[in-house]
Parts: structure tokens; C-alpha cells; sequence
């Protein structure tokens, strides 16, 4: 099955008000190209604000909270992003996971919030440096997987995984061609096993240290349907090249 290539940035905690010209830039160059759907996630304190002007490209939140409204200072719900605009939520990154304490079940009950406010979920995985030299890079994405999945197709529907080592996000470092295909195949058959034929339409981005220089070759791998991109996102530049890549 083609899936259309998907290409998202996360601008972590970077953007301010002055930023907002750059997404429109980055805009502009989705309306290039309309076969790739192309995603920005910028601080929750620019997502209303992108979401007004954006016209070819979709917003997204970095995180939400579990519960959809209550006592719970400093935290963001799903609902609230989807008013604002968003069309989509990045749930478990490896910098919430390994900064603030996420569990697999926190992901998993984030998620099921996010799919009730309507949003589209990109779940985050990954292994630590140490777990690869273990051998254990699979079987720690596998359990990633298990633990934060929503069952029913619905939620497939909505959702794409991304695959991000944690050694290689912000790092310049990137596994090698076949390392990416073995594991991009391994979460197939995960969502394949989970969800039945739905899991066949979850597309499956790749993200870590990906680059202008770097993506054609990343993209062109088995299974990558697109690509998690951090810190050569904040630029209509670098993230255009990609976006063209992805094309
Ligand atoms: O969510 C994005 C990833 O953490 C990748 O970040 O492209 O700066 O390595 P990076």
C-alpha cells in the first residue's frame, strides 16, 4: 500500500511570536507540494497562532494531558489543542519520556485522550544507545509498542508512529540503511499483529538528526513514510529540503 509521505517538524522549545514568519514560509513550500501531508508542532504559546495562518500545512501540540480538564497547573489537554486548532499531538518523545518520567501507560492514556478530542496521534519510540549495543533495539521498540498502542481500528486511523533512537536525536549521528529497515519492518509487523489489516495504513516516520543531507537516502528506506524532524525544522530552508525529498 502507498502512503502518502508524511513530514513533521518539532520546534521542542523553540519559537517565539517573531518565528510566526517562518511557518508561513514553511507553508509556502507545502503548497508545493501537495502529494506530502507536512506537520508542525510548535510551544503550545504558537500553536493558535500557526494554526490561524496555516493554509497547506497542519499544526500539532508536543505533548497533552491525559485528563481532558481538571486541576492540573502547567499541563495542556487535548481538547484545548484541538480548539485551538491542532490536528495532531506528538505523545511519548524520548525527551518526555527520559525528562519528565513518561511511562509507556502514561503514553497510552495520553493517546486515548488525544484520539477523543479528535486528534491524530504521532507515538514516538526509540531505544537508548545502551539498549542497542545490548541488541535489544527491537524487542525495547516491540514493548514501547505494546505498552502505549490504543486498540481498534479507529485509533489506527489516526495514528502514525515514529521511530526516533534516542542516540541519534540531535546528535548528527543516524543508524545505518539496514538498521532503519530492520527495525522500520519489525514496527509493521507489530501494527500488523495489533491492529490486523488496519495497521497496513499507520505510517511509520523516521526521525533523528535527519537533515537536508540526509533525507533523500533516509526516505528512500523500506517502510519510511516519512520523517520527525527537530532542529532542521526550524528553518522554511532546511525543512523545505526535506519536505522536497519526501516528495
Ligand atoms: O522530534 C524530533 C526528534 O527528536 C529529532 O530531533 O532532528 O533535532 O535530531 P533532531
Amino acid at each position: 500500500m502507498a502512503l502518502r509521505p508524511y513530514v513533521v517538524g518539532n520546534w521542542k522549545m523553540n519559537g517565539l511570536r517573531a518565528s510566526l514568519a517562518e511557518a508561513r514560509a514553511i507553508d509556502r513550500v507545502a503548497a508545493r507540494y501537495p502529494q506530502v501531508d507536512v506537520g508542525v508542532a510548535p510551544p503550545y504559546t504558537l500553536v493558535l497562532a500557526l494554526a490561524e495562518q496555516a493554509e497547506h500545512s497542519a499544526v500539532g501540540g508536543q505533548d497533552c494531558h491525559a485528563q481532558a480538564k481538571g486541576a492540573f497547573t502547567g499541563d495542556v489537554a487535548a481538547p484545548m489543542l484541538a480548539d485551538a486548532g491542532a490536528g495532531f499531538v506528538i505523545l511519548g518523545h524520548s525527551e518526555r519520556r527520559a525528562l519528565h518520567g513518561e511511562s509507556d501507560a502514561l503514553v497510552q492514556a495520553k493517546s486515548t485522550a488525544a484520539l477523543a478530542a479528535g486528534l491524530g496521534v504521532i507515538l514516538c519510540v526509540g531505544e537508548t544507545e545502551a539498549e542497542r549495543d545490548a541488541g535489544e533495539a527491537i524487542k525495547v521498540v516491540a514493548g514501547q509498542l505494546k505498552g502505549s498502542l490504543v486498540e481498534g481500528a479507529a485509533a489506527a486511523a489516526k495514528l502514525a508512529v515514529a521511530y526516533e533512537p534516542v542516540w541519534a536525536i540531535g546528535t548528527g549521528r543516524v543508524p545505518s540503511v539496514e538498521d532503519v529497515a530492520a527495525m522500520h519492518a519489525a514496527i509493521r509487523a507489530e501494527l500488523l499483529a495489533f491492529y490486523g489489516d488496519a495497521g497496513a495504513a499507520v505510517r511509520i516516520l523516521y526521525g533523528g538528526s535527519v537533515n537536508a543531507g540526509n533525507a533523500v537516502e533516509l526516505l528512500s528506506v523500506p517502510e519510511v513514510g516519512g520523517a520527525l524532524v527537530g532542529g532542521a525544522s526550524l528553518t522554511a530552508e532546511s525543512f523545505g529540503a526535506i519536505i522536497h525529498a519526501a516528495s
